[in-house]
């Protein structure tokens, strides 16, 4: 890790609190319903489930990817790590710790950063490049001095030569410029959660390879932990240990990168897998493996809210609701295939029950 100076200890201890096996994240049951107005004479409310009962850790050090169709829930779940909108239900731990507690608000938007699509949305426009990077520092209470030199420090760590940007506007730079300005911002309050949604999709492919060059040499300078939104699994699968796969609002399965693209055990991501581009003529599929969009949020299909689409449903896959379970020690999956006893055909069959025969029985007796 670089030598910075740190912004001053807030009272609570905000180190590494219950060590490397805790996760850094820790959610359960979150749900975020957001009411929109119907069509029709009375237009009664409606409401977009965009997050829907989601768990999952996200463990120390780790980079997490998501990946889902767009209007999966993606950004939705992050806003809410970022605690930029309330959950209607749910938990998220940090580090063992609830946020509101020990751990205040403002002490945790220090830790959990996010970079953006929109490079240019996340500066002011009027500020320039050092007055943005030194900007959240001085908030948290560093001397203007020591902020400035700190982002010197990290304009040179994300790649930009300090005597030449630092004076210059968010105009006077491209895309890929603001980018690491703004991954620069991010690191100014030494984060240990950095949240990157889709922040280098809008990037020309050169430009994009650099940028993601550029985050894992800083996650290990920096012992980050990343959250890694991305509608492209090439990149996710460069970046990311483990996967997490949305499907209109919940997990559909998460599991190492291994398990994930060699060994998928969901339909879903098996066809989000199918549809990644591909080089090499022999790989193309004729047919597309996913056809039309994702059904509408608001009224989602009962059962398993992939079955409208998914070629292995059955009439079971509309009437029950597919838990995420472990399918093995790397992978957790939520289809009634990989759920013993489920009804559905190709379902594993439920492990027997010993009754005991009439030979055994007068044997104990
Ligand atoms: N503020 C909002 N009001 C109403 N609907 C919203 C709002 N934000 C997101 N949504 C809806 O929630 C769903 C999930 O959105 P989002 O999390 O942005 O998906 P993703 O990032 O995966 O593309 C979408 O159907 C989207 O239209
Ligand atoms: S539960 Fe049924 S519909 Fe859902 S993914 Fe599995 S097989 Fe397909
Ligand atoms: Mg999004």
């Amino acid at each position: 890790m670089s030598v910075i100076d740190p912004v001053p200890a807030p009272k609570f201890d905000i180190g590494d609190r219950g060590g490397p096996a805790q996760p850094l994240i820790s959610v359960s049951g979150l749900q975020k319903h957001f009411p929109v107005r119907g069509s029709g004479l009375f237009r009664p409310k409606k409401l977009v489930r965009a997050v829907d009962g989601v768990n999952f850790d996200i463990l120390k050090g780790e980079t997490l990817g998501v990946v889902g169709e767009s209007g999966c829930g993606k950004s939705t779940t992050a806003r809410l790590l970022m605690h930029l909108i309330a959950p209607d239900r749910g938990d998220i731990l940090f580090d063992g710790e609830t946020v509101g507690g020990k751990l205040s608000l403002s002490e945790y938007r220090r830790q959990v950063q996010m970079v953006f699509q929109d490079s240019y949305a996340s500066l002011n426009p009027r500020l320039t490049i050092e007055e943005s990077i030194s900007f959240a520092p001085r908030v948290h209470g560093l001397p203007v001095g020591k902020a400035i030199s700190r982002a010197h420090d990290l304009l040179h760590r994300v790649g930009l030569e300090p005597r030449r940007f630092a004076g210059r506007y968010p105009h006077e730079l491209s895309g890929g410029q603001r980018q690491r300005i703004n991954i620069a911002r991010a690191l100014a309050v030494e984060p240990r959660l950095v949240i990157l949604d889709e922040a280098v999709s809008a990037l020309d492919k050169s430009v994009e390879a650099q940028v993601l060059n550029l985050l894992l040499d800083l996650k290990r300078d920096f012992g980050l932990t990343y959250l890694f939104i991305s509608h492209d699994l090439n990149v996710v699968k460069f970046m990311c240990d483990r996967i997490m796969v949305m499907y209109l609002g919940k997990v559909a399965e998460i599991g190492t990168r291994t398990a994930i693209y060699d060994n998928t055990k969901h339909p879903y991501s098996a066809a989000l897998l199918a549809s990644m581009p591909t080089m090499d003529p022999a790989q193309r599929a004729s047919e597309p493996p996913l056809s039309g969009d994702p059904p509408n949020p608001i009224d989602p299909p009962s059962g398993c809210r992939f079955h409208t689409r998914c070629a292995f449903a059955e009439s079971v896959c509309s009437e029950k609701v597919p838990p995420l379970s472990v399918v093995s020690p790397e992978q957790c999956t939520a289809c009634l295939m990989s759920v013993p006893g489920s009804g559905h055909s190709n379902a594993p069959r439920p492990p027997a029950t010993h009754i005991p025969s009439m030979q055994s029985v007068s044997m104990e007796v």
